[in-house]
């Protein structure tokens, strides 16, 4: 009886349909009431006892063995039915590794966030630019710095010389959304601009060609610098913690008058003063002032009716900050070690 037992269970194991007729054969062989297997328990009774302890193992175990066999190959033939190739379709599907948001992208959503809930929209604007909205109309001078080759990464100059109003670049700075976002809409105007810019700079830890700004801009009748004050001292508490103090110094962008600086108090030491902070107690974040009554004019908007603020600020900064990651290459390098660290809601 075990050879027997035996050869059944190498036939089992061994055996496999091509359709549903094949394995209701091997059901009928094996499984049903008068197939082997019952038969074989039917002669099991009359074991003598000495054997009947282990062939009675054995058979459960050649009972298991068919009826494993049948149910596997049962949805196996289901779905071999289908024209397709998949070979088990009730397999658990194949772990997919979920990705995670960019960590510049998790900056500047959360800035949108803050702002957008005081009331402030998102406009964009294109990376090529030209002179006119990224210079001229924000009241550069002909000869400012700003233009030169040096800085500025030129697509086509139209004159190698002198600056022109058509020649076309890559936007330095985001405030060319304001021109765009001026040229287009009426005040009221309250905006952020979130995007990319370019300037000719050798890479290293602390500088890149590319990096990420925020533009924002406000203009309606009577908007003081109280204004612009109170918006940015919000920003700053919203986004580095509700203790962050914040300073303005006069500063100057051809763009504002007056303008200013901020800082605000280091997010990493509390302004006691540390290595991040060069032991100043103050971080500079952003640059901001009174939008200049030439850059209202240069695009129609008037300037004894209308008064605005702007500000600018690099995503870059507050990135490395809340991250504590101080080589900006890494933002740039996508490598996938680097950003599976950014998991987060947003
Ligand atoms: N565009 C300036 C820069 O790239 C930043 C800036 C400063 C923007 C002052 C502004 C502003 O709107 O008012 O450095």
């Amino acid at each position: 009886m075990f050879e027997k037992i035996n050869s059944l269970l190498a036939e089992i194991s061994s055996f496999s349909a091509k359709g549903n007729e094949e394995l209701e054969l091997f059901r009928l062989k094996f499984l049903s009431k008068k197939g082997l297997i019952p038969e074989l328990f039917e002669e099991f009774r009359n074991i003598p006892g000495a054997d009947k302890k282990e062939i009675g193992q054995k058979l459960n175990i050649l009972k298991q063995a068919a009826q494993e066999k049948y149910n596997i190959l049962k949805t196996g033939i289901h779905t071999a039915d289908y024209s397709f190739s998949a070979e088990d379709l009730t397999r658990p599907a194949f772990p997919w590794m979920l990705g995670s948001r960019h960590p510049i992208s998790i900056i500047r959503n959360e800035i949108i966030d803050i702002f957008t809930r005081i009331g402030f929209t998102v406009s964009e604007g294109p990376e090529i630019e030209d002179d006119n909205h990224v210079f001229t109309k924000l009241n550069f001078a002909p000869e400012h710095p700003a233009r030169d080759m040096q800085d500025t990464f030129y697509i086509s100059k139209i004159s190698p010389e002198d600056s022109n109003p058509g020649d076309i670049l890559l936007r330095t700075h985001t405030s060319s959304v304001q021109v765009r976002v001026m040229e287009n809409q009426k005040p009221p105007i309250r905006t952020i601009s979130p995007g990319r810019v370019f300037r000719n700079e050798a890479i290293s830890a602390r500088a890149h060609c590319i990096f990420h700004q925020v533009e924002g801009l406000y203009i309606d009748e009577n908007v003081s610098f109280a204004d612009l004050r109170q918006t940015l001292f919000y920003y700053a508490r919203e986004m580095f913690g509700k203790d962050t103090k914040i300073r303005l110094r006069p500063s100057y962008f051809p763009f504002t008058e007056p303008s200013a600086e901020m800082d605000i108090s280091c997010s990493i030491c509390g302004g006691k003063g540390c290595n991040v902070c060069k032991f100043t107690g103050w971080l500079e974040v952003l640059g901001c002032g009174m939008v200049h009554p030439a850059v209202l004019e240069a695009s129609n908007i008037d300037s004894h009716k209308y008064t605005g603020f702007a500000f600018g600020m690099g995503i870059e900064r507050p990135a490395m900050l809340k991250y504590q990651v101080n080589d900006l290459r890494l933002y740039f390098e996508n490598d996938i070690r680097f950003l599976e660290q950014f998991r987060t809601a947003f």
